[in-house]
């Protein structure tokens, strides 16, 4: 190779079709074939660069506020997961949960407002992270007709691994607009039979499941990703191996706990049909007639 093939930042490390230049000799090959009269280019992001078009910091710093979002959206749907599966301890501890997040028990009485600011906040998060991927979307159609054929001839698992990431962002982008929307403008409809009469008599069900897999799938690679780019392993092949089985080990974990949870939901739901709209009571709050 006579000319150097220089990839800056961290935003190299980011991008598939990168380590595929830097992989494999016959598409480096067809690579450098495109460009062999550069003495010197970049590759940012999918765009070849002559060293004279040096990027500025921006794409670094796209680059790690991406990895930063992502981060805290994947550790909060754990604990979402988590706060959710209360029902599974029965009506009680999710009305306690819910409760809790309005500042019930420390005001007195609830502030749902508190929990639409907290949603909006999130909801934020979530539209910073799409558009920040969208970035690295492959967006024309020979591009794709290119990735699907590095891939399948690859059979790289981490090349796959993040295409199954492209396909679960896009169908996330769509299903969870309607789930944050819900919960922000009615907090105050969040409860054991308030909820599960909007997960059966409301017919979001349908929408939950499909949005569990996608999430569950996309975080646990989205974290073992961070950790691969982000991390400083001295042997990082046995790390990479660890990282994948924990990876696998999170999914399989938090995906079995939605899907029962989400029975659990459904359950709930089809016996309080009858009484729907109804809120739940504690036992101590009931006023007998
Ligand atoms: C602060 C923001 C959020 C709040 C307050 C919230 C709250 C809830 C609540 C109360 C439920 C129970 C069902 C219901 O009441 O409709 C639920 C279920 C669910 N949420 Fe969220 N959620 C939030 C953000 C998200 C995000 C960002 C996602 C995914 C991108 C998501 C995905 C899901 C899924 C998949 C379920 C079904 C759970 C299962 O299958 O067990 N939620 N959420």
């Amino acid at each position: 190779m006579d000319q150097a093939l220089r990839i800056d930042g961290p935003a190299s490390l980011a991008h598939p079709t990168i380590s595929v230049l830097h992989a494999t000799p016959r598409l480096s090959g067809h690579a450098a074939g495109g460009v062999n009269s550069l003495p010197d280019f970049n590759v940012v992001n999918d765009q070849i660069m002559t060293a004279s078009e040096k990027p500025g910091p921006w794409p670094a710093r796209m680059d790690l506020l991406q990895s930063v979002s992502g981060l805290l959206l994947g550790l909060f749907m754990w604990l979402h997961m988590l706060f959710v599966s209360s029902i599974l301890l029965g009506e009680q501890a999710m009305w306690t949960v819910a409760r809790f997040f309005e500042g019930y028990f420390f005001f007195g009485y609830g502030l749902p407002w508190l929990v639409s600011l907290f949603v909006a906040s999130i909801f934020g998060l979530f539209v910073l992270h799409a558009w920040l991927a969208l970035r690295k979307f492959p967006a024309q159609w020979r591009q794709h007709r290119v990735y699907w054929s590095h891939m399948r001839s690859m059979r790289h698992e981490d090349t796959t691994l993040w295409f199954v990431q492209v396909i679960t962002g896009f169908g996330m982008f769509f299903l969870a607009p309607v789930h944050l929307y819900l919960m922000m403008t009615h907090p105050e409809l969040i409860g054991p039979y308030e909820s599960a009469d909007r997960v059966w008599s409301g017919m979001l069900w349908p929408l939950y499941l499909v949005l569990l897999f996608l999430v569950e799938l996309h975080g646990g690679i989205g974290l073992y990703r961070l950790a691969v780019k982000w991390g400083d392993f001295s042997d990082p092949a046995s790390a990479r191996r660890k990282l994948k089985r924990m990876k696998w080990g999170f999914t399989v974990f938090f995906l079995v706990l939605g899907l029962v949870t989400l029975a659990a939901y459904i359950k709930l739901g089809i016996e309080h049909a009858p009484h729907v709209g109804e809120p739940y009571v504690p036992a101590s709050m009931r006023v007998e007639p």
